[in-house]
């Protein structure tokens, strides 16, 4: 994992903000996160730090990773996508670069393309990384603190191999529901053109030609940062989540009670709670980091599983519970065997 060494503070936000440092734990659990330094860091370098941990502690070189697979919905270009970056930035061969736009379950779908590829014998060291850089995008005026407060800047990365039978990933189950795309979205710059949303909401210029993408008057209204409807989505996070965790452990004829370690997308720590008092989870099945990097996106579940790993909570054999919601909607699982 990598992040950022600016650590930002609930009550460093009140220079931005009307909000509370007891409005935001009480509501989200998180007490600080990190932002990424405005010139010099971004979702690409902050991957490839993670990267490079990922890369030494599984005992290969960059030059042996044969796949990369980068999870972010906080790209450095609109395209081309991180993954050449980070490819190119790691002097790495001139292998396939796949990038993930699925947002907060982005690392899980990484990690099911991953795995489906080491599965068929396709590749053998497999980079996946999830990445984001939120802090360059928000609304930090009180406008937007339902969101900005939320969100934070890391990276976290895994290095996938062929492993010995009944080890490893034993499954990875996706998800979508796409009539609720809006809840949670940024909407421009895009090619919607008020497609799918009204000018209240992407403001284009009346061109007939070009200038269709993003517009003066979308910057003078304020919209250009990700819209959340944050009742909706904790509604519908917390029925998903129990959904995916226990499909997962019924394909493979397994009980809550045989997980060691769930690790849940840090959403909102109250959302954890949710699932583990839902799933008649105890304490030490459920690992959350969120109080001190905020909602990483597709960044949050390497850098928990990175802390989990470092802090002794995951040993040889234990049974590991990956899952994750978000826009789009989408959600995920993932059951390993450490
Ligand atoms: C965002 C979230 C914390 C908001 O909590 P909530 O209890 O639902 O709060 P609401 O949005 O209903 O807003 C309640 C009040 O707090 C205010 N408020 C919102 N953000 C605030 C902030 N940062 N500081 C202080 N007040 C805030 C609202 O303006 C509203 O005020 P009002 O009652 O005067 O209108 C919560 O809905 C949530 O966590 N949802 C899930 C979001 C999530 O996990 N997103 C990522 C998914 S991957």
């Amino acid at each position: 994992m990598y992040v950022p060494a600016n650590i930002v503070a609930n009550n460093d936000l009140l220079k931005y903000m009307e909000t509370s440092d007891e409005w935001i734990q009480e509501r989200t659990g998180i007490k600080e996160r990190r932002y990424a330094q405005r010139i010099g860091e971004t979702t690409a370098t902050m991957g490839i730090e993670a990267a490079k941990v990922a890369i030494e502690r599984a005992g290969v070189s960059a030059q042996d990773i044969d796949f990369i697979i980068f999870a972010t919905l906080s790209p450095d270009y609109y395209f081309p996508g991180c993954g050449v970056l980070l490819q190119r930035a790691m002097k790495m061969k001139e292998i396939g670069a796949l990038d993930v736009r699925n947002q907060c379950s982005g690392f899980l779908y990484a990690l099911s393309v991953g795995d489906q590829f080491i599965k068929t014998g396709m590749y053998k060291n497999i980079l996946v990384v999830g990445a984001e850089r939120h802090s360059f995008g928000l609304d930090f005026t009180t406008r937007g603190r339902n969101v900005s407060v939320i969100f934070g800047d890391g990276a976290g990365a895994v290095v996938l191999q062929p492993s010995s039978s009944n080890s490893g990933i034993l499954s990875t189950h996706l998800h979508s529901d796409g009539e609720s795309a809006e809840i949670l979205a940024m909407y421009n710059p895009g090619t919607h053109a008020n497609y799918w949303v009204d000018q209240s909401l992407a403001d284009f210029d009346k061109a007939d030609i070009g200038q269709m993408f993003f517009s003066h008057s979308m910057i003078e209204k304020a919209q250009v940062f990700p819209n959340m409807d944050g009742p909706a989505v904790f509604k519908k996070a917390v029925e998903k989540f129990p959904e995916v965790i226990l499909e997962a452990l019924q394909t493979n004829g397994l009980q809550t009670s045989d997980i060691k370690l769930l690790i849940p997308h840090q959403a909102n720590l109250r959302i954890s709670q949710f699932v583990q008092k839902k799933l008649r989870l105890n304490d030490n099945q459920v690992y959350n980091n969120i109080q001190k990097y905020g909602n990483t996106t597709a960044a949050s579940i390497p850098i928990a599983l990175c802390e989990a790993w470092e802090e002794g909570k995951i040993k040889e054999g234990d049974l590991i519970c990956l899952a994750a919601f978000g826009s789009g909607f989408t959600w995920a699982s993932a059951l390993l065997k450490w």
